[in-house]
């Protein structure tokens, strides 16, 4: 039974990538010709595009329970999304802004390497926020249930999901602290308020280690994503690249040493996060690397 999922996991992989992706950045190109042809202009977007491979190196990745829901990223997004992960150094953190259903956390488990924990933070109904969100996103808030694919994940997947710690609360005033310069890779699909993109990117700047990616969800989208990546790429000059045909935008950290990246690099004592609010899918401690 594993064996079949994984099969048909390598096989959703392919598709994602091989078939899906140019198939959608075809007919991307066949909207927008219609459109200029019909005199209407397509919002022009800023960043300078790059090819997934020359971002990323490509590896042998899987991809478990591909169903789309609305407010879900695109398959090919999670291809590469999962590839993001597969390159991401051994013993690093992978931070998630937005879990949702935990369609993409799942996906990051199944394709880092075994000892990358996974972090996933959600902003429960009702909770309070430091910034205003925009209407039409609070339907992805107001949910029954948060992270519930990995949680009710296929049992060849249990595992992988066994690494994830799922948090709770505003990414605003969440104390990411703790996580300051270890992660390898961060995910930020949060709030798409201006307010918030800006706020969380901030938080990924700081929690991204030196070599790790940060990769933004909907640019190109929503206007406050688009706004915020344009305005740190005009201001910082970061190198933001718009991967092209997605919607998806990638940032690799130099080498770099910072205050934060002085403890938990090069070989120093593993993470643990005493994040009271933080509980792992099966009640281990949050965030203490597993077997
Ligand atoms: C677009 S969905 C995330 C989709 C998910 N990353 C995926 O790939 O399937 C946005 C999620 O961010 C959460 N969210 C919105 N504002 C937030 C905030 N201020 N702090 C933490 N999570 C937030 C929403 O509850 C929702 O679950």
């Amino acid at each position: 039974m594993n064996g079949i999922e994984t099969i048909r996991a390598r096989l959703a992989a392919r598709y994602a990538l091989d078939l899906y992706l140019p198939a959608s950045r075809a007919a991307r190109r066949l909207r927008e010709t219609s459109r200029a042809l019909r005199g209407k202009r397509s919002v022009a977007t800023r960043l300078e595009q790059a090819e997934w491979r020359g971002l990323l190196p490509r590896r042998s990745i899987r991809l478990a329970d591909t169903g789309k829901r609305s407010g879900n990223v695109n398959v090919a997004e999670l291809a590469i999304l999962a590839q993001a992960a597969a390159a991401t150094e051994p013993g690093r953190t992978i931070v998630e802004i937005g879990t949702f259903d935990g369609r993409t956390t799942l996906n990051l488990a199944i394709n880092a390497p075994a000892d990358c924990p996974i972090l996933t933070l959600d902003l429960p109904d009702e909770h309070e926020t430091a910034f205003p969100l925009e209407d039409s996103e609070r339907p992805l808030v107001q949910k029954l249930a948060s992270g519930e694919r990995f949680r009710a994940c296929a049992s060849a997947w249990r595992s992988f999901a066994a690494r994830i710690t799922q948090a709770f609360g505003d990414s605003a005033t969440y104390d990411w602290t703790p996580c300051y310069g270890r992660a390898g890779l961060v995910f930020v699909d949060g709030s798409h308020a201006y307010d918030y993109v800006r706020k969380d990117s901030e938080t990924a700047f700081d929690l991204v280690a030196s070599g790790g990616v940060v990769l933004w969800h909907d640019y190109g989208v929503w206007p406050g994503v688009t706004r915020a990546l344009e305005e740190f790429e005009a201001v910082r000059r970061l190198g933001l690249r718009h991967i092209r045909g997605t919607s998806l935008v990638l940032w690799r950290a130099p080498a770099r040493v910072t205050p934060h990246t002085v403890a938990g690099q090069d070989g120093a004592e593993p993470l643990h996060v005493a994040a009271p609010a933080a509980t792992a899918v099966d009640g281990t401690p949050p965030f203490l690397p597993r077997e």
